[in-house]
């Protein structure tokens, strides 16, 4: 039986592979499922045993899963493709007999009323539907989703976007990969859902005082019309399939969506979520 993360070598998944070390599982009872030997070759020299597959590969990910294994599977990147993706892993997960499958859905679950949800939410029925014994680790917004575009805010003084006032309850990566960590590791997580966000939501309003706060420089909140929102999107070099949705998360944030604090992000990790001004803190640096 082993710990096993998906997409250790994203963002998300390589801070659980770094939370279960510093938790103090011993390296090789962690598994590290990579799309290539070369991506996960820092890991494996660390000690961590390497699974090779990839999600479109049906045949690759026979060998990813052992029975007994408790896995977070960290959901793809390649949005409209992700449902035969995840079909693909919950098969191979549901054939090695899993002991826990560990899923980074949405914010919102089935209720999440907003395009980029849609494969999430079948994602979690097929998981249902497996018989497999699950979480749901339904992340919110990313601090860094704002944090990791500071350049271009700072050029122009301007955060745009087409949010409204709405507010938004959004965490580090760390906090939600403390909360993966935390599952993987203790007891009692079984088909449950967990709703995962920030202690505090916050206005686009006060995001870009506070950018301003820190960086002493004039920052303010440009509200524009989902329209010119995409136009800046596709202008700053993003598809326009991707612009578009992320004008829909726009919308889904004028709408409150994303804002809800269920407090279930704080209780799992057993501390405050960072606050959005430590993530500015730390991207100026
Ligand atoms: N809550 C939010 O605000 C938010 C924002 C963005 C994304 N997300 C979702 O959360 C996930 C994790 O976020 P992140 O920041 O860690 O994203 P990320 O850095 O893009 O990591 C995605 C991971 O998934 C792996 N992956 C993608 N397609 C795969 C495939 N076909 N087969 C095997 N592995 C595959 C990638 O492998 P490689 O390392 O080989 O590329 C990578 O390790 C994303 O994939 C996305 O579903 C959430």
């Amino acid at each position: 039986m082993s710990l096993v993360v998906t997409g250790a070598t994203g963002h998300l998944g390589r801070l659980v592979v770094e939370g279960l070390l510093a938790a103090g599982v011993p390296a090789g009872d962690i598994a590290a499922v990579v799309r290539s030997q070369e991506k996960g070759a820092e890991l494996a020299t660390r000690g961590v045993e390497l699974r090779i597959a990839d999600y479109s590969a049906p045949a690759t990910l026979k060998d990813a899963f052992r029975a007994g294994d408790r896995v977070v599977f960290v959901s793809g990147s390649e949005v409209g493709q992700r449902v035969a993706q995840h079909r693909a892993v919950i098969d191979a997960a549901k054939e090695a007999g899993v002991a826990l499958l560990a899923y980074t859905g949405v914010l919102g679950g089935p209720d999440a009323d907003f395009a980029l949800a849609d494969e999430h939410k079948v994602t979690e029925q097929a998981i249902l539907d497996s018989g497999l014994p699950y979480t749901f680790l339904r992340n919110g917004w990313y601090h860094e989703n704002y944090t990791q575009n500071l350049a271009p805010v700072l050029e122009h003084g301007a955060v745009v976007a087409s949010a409204g006032e709405g507010r938004v309850a959004s965490a580090s990566r760390a906090d939600y990969a403390a909360a993966a960590v935390a599952v993987l590791t203790g007891e009692g997580h079984e088909n449950r859902a967990y709703e995962l966000s920030g202690d505090t939501a916050w206005s686009l309003v006060e995001y870009a005082a506070e950018v301003a706060r820190q960086s002493g420089k004039d920052v303010v909140y440009r509200n524009v019309t989902p329209e010119q929102n995409r136009e800046v999107l596709v202008g700053a070099g993003l598809p326009a399939p991707f612009a578009d949705i992320l004008v829909d998360v726009d919308a889904a944030i004028a709408k409150g969506l994303l804002a809800r604090g269920d407090g279930d992000l704080a209780r799992l990790i057993g501390r405050p979520t960072t606050p959005v001004a430590d993530a500015i803190a730390e991207a100026l640096k």
